[in-house]
């Protein structure tokens, strides 16, 4: 009998699949949250809607930002909700149309993914390379970006060309024009660096590459929720990050934005439910679609886990509600703050973070001279003062963040504690 139980038996689910998550909590779905408004809220009602700890102060949102309850309750709601239903998927929709808007972009160009590296690892595979073809990372990588892309071309020999940073917007630009060549294929560089914080000119760079006939990667981890992103506007043909940094959203989530033109060019390596692929085993000679032009949802595969994914929603209604601009302002301000009081410690202090206003954001990098950062910052950790070490291109340093939910009277503290400490 070929009814819908020995279709979806046979192999014909590879097209239906698609579907069926939305399908199976489509009777039952999440209901929907009240409408966020926190337009022109003070600051600390706006705390408020974060559980962070009073003992705590936390100058650490560069590597995880903690997410307000809203979010957290919608994470909770959902999974109570695919349990209590036994219904699970939705969700996904919902995340990738937030996302699209927020980063004003086509939500045909948003993939799903866990986390920054998992979009990099996308792009660094998926890109058609060969062997002799250049690609360009900067001197200031995290893992996230470098190793995926040193992994790719000691396996694919290509040749890896370092732009080594320099303190202007400008400078770096120059230093770019003369890296790229005719075997260059991908720049793949950050938005904004681990290291020190500084902002590259992302929207020169991609349309440097552009012109030059060069794919453009950002490695966008902080990015989305410190700066108002317009993706569209900074041109660039692949952006990776993630929800659980600057956007304040669930743990493990991310996004990889693959501009139209480029998908062509991207292929998907890991394909399964979801992929958006025609196929089938059952007949006399298997298929698959030869077309990999299902957008940027072919990157997906898999059962995910709903929760998180409306957790992203909840996430970007809570930014969308502040005002983008007027979280940036608050984010550069409180860093304004900081610099100002790390200058004054005078105790042969190096900022390591560009001067220039339009190279900075939300995180400073110091450190002093003689003294060891990563045993200050162990010290920190003991008044449960949260800041990051640096120890990547052996800068040996400190790294603070500021977000919205920060006070200058927690940089004050900060400030106290390393001023003792380096009087001790
Ligand atoms: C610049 C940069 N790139 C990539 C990553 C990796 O991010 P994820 O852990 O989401 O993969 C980080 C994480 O801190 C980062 O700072």
């Amino acid at each position: 009998m070929h009814n819908r139980r020995t279709f979806l038996l046979k192999g014909g689910a590879g097209l239906l699949g698609l579907f069926i998550p939305e399908v199976l909590s489509a009777g039952h779905p999440l209901p929907e949250t009240p409408k966020i408004d926190l337009a022109g809220k003070s600051w600390k009602e706006i705390r408020s809607h974060f559980d962070l700890s009073q003992d705590v102060t936390f100058l650490n949102n560069g590597t995880m930002g903690p997410s307000p309850r809203m979010v957290v309750e919608r994470i909770k709601q959902s999974l109570d909700h695919t349990n209590a239903r036994a219904v699970y998927g939705g969700g996904k929709k919902l995340a990738k149309s937030s996302l699209a808007e927020f980063l004003q972009v086509d939500v045909k160009e948003i993939a799903l993914t866990h986390n920054v590296t998992e979009g990099i690892n996308i792009s660094a595979w998926g890109l058609p390379l060969k062997k002799g073809d250049e690609i360009i990372l900067t001197d200031q990588e995290h893992v996230g970006n470098g190793l995926p892309w040193l992994h790719r071309a000691k396996t694919d020999k290509l040749k890896v060309k370092i732009l080594r940073l320099k303190p202007t917007a400008s400078e770096t630009l120059d230093a770019l024009k003369s890296l790229i060549g005719p075997k260059t294929k991908v720049v793949a560089v950050p938005h904004i660096t681990c290291t020190t914080g500084q902002v590259l000119p992302v929207k020169e760079i991609c349309s440097l590459a552009k012109k030059k006939g060069v794919i453009s990667v950002i490695d966008g981890a902080h990015g989305t929720g410190m700066i108002p992103l317009n993706l569209k506007d900074i041109g660039c043909d692949i952006y990776a990050s993630c929800c659980h940094k600057w956007l304040l959203g669930p743990k493990g989530t991310g996004y990889l934005y693959v501009s139209e033109p480029c998908q062509d060019k991207l292929m998907a390596l890991f394909v399964g439910g979801y992929s958006g692929l025609k196929w089938s085993v059952h007949k006399e000679e298997t298929y698959v679609s030869a077309e990999y032009t299902t957008f940027a949802h072919k990157y997906h595969y898999g059962t995910q886990d709903a929760a998180p994914y409306f957790g992203i929603g909840t996430a970007v209604d809570f930014n969308t509600s502040i005002g983008k601009d007027r979280i940036f302002k608050r984010i550069k301000s409180l860093n304004q703050y900081l610099l100002d009081g790390v200058v004054e410690l005078k105790h042969s202090v190096e900022i390591l973070t560009p001067q220039e206003d339009e190279s900075r954001g939300g995180v400073l990098s110091f450190r002093f001279a003689g003294i060891n950062s990563s045993n200050l910052k162990k010290e920190l950790d003991k008044k449960g003062i949260v800041v990051r070490h640096v120890a990547e291109s052996d800068l040996d340093a400190l790294r603070v963040s500021t977000h919205l939910y920060n006070f200058e009277e927690e940089i004050d503290n900060l400030l106290y504690e390393l001023k003792r400490l380096l009087a001790n």
